[in-house]
């Protein structure tokens, strides 16, 4: 791919456990490129965030992970490499014609439906993050779904998209805010990606504890927790998993 670092070089396979997973272990044997992508087209043990199970039909939606060494941040403002990610795919959806919005702290979002994950595995070296393999699930062709709240890009622009093409696009983006961030624009990522952050300008309902409250989300810190303002006026930063959103 013609691009400063990311998807230069770039491999498929037809099967694989964990696309993540798989780049782990091949850069394990041998030091991989920054910026190598893995795709597959069926993933038999596909992860999601916080242990959870990523199911995707054979050949129908984007399977990739990116190797990155963003050495240059330390681990507590690794959130920061997750919101050039995001941003990434805001553009995309821009590029495909429509707007989106991120569900902290990694859901790709279109109306009440997701649209990809994001799944962030780092290793530190000291206090700086060393190896980072990002694993993106995007919805790209997948007409149904087992739950009401996914959608596809297909879905979205009514249109059937080839995964290539996708990858090809999204590839454009993600190298363009890596560079932004290995240019150290933290302000101008940070600013935008609040701007297109869930619950950013209305009370949003969620769960916690088992109970149902509103709150506004004020941003986020560079470690990744959500800052909050609860309907009774409270202010609070969250941890990951502390609530959940509802619809
Ligand atoms: C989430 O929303 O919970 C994150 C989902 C991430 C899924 C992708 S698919 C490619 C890569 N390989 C995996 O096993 N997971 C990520």
């Amino acid at each position: 791919m013609n691009t400063e670092l990311v998807g230069r070089d770039y491999k498929i396979l037809p099967e694989v456990t964990s696309t993540n997973t798989a780049v782990k272990e091949l850069n394990q044997e041998q030091e991989l490129p920054e910026g190598f992508c893995l795709l597959s087209e069926y993933q038999t043990s596909g992860r999601g965030q916080y242990g959870k199970q990523w199911d995707s039909e054979p050949g129908q939606n984007l399977l990739m992970s990116l190797l990155l060494r963003p050495v240059f941040l330390s681990a507590s403002e690794s959130y920061r490499l997750t919101m050039s990610v995001c941003l990434a795919l805001h553009d995309l959806g821009l590029e495909l014609g429509f707007d989106s919005y991120i569900k902290w702290p990694n859901d790709w979002f279109y109306g009440e439906q997701k649209i990809a994950g994001v799944l962030a595995e780092s290793s530190l070296r000291g206090s700086r993050m060393e190896n980072c393999i990002v694993g993106i699930g995007i919805n790209v062709r997948q007409k149904k779904f087992p739950h009401p709240q996914a959608t596809s890009l297909s879905k979205i622009i009514g249109q059937d998209l080839a995964v290539q093409e996708v990858f090809e696009k999204l590839v454009v983006h993600l190298d363009n805010r890596y560079q932004q961030l290995r240019f150290k624009q933290y302000e101008g990522q940070h600013r935008e990606f609040e701007s297109i952050l869930y619950g950013r300008d209305q009370w949003v309902p969620v769960l916690r504890d088992g109970q149902k409250l509103s709150l506004r989300c004020e941003g986020v810190n560079p470690g990744g927790e959500l800052k909050v303002t609860w309907q009774d006026g409270r202010q609070e930063t969250l941890q990951h998993q502390s609530i959940r959103f509802v619809f």
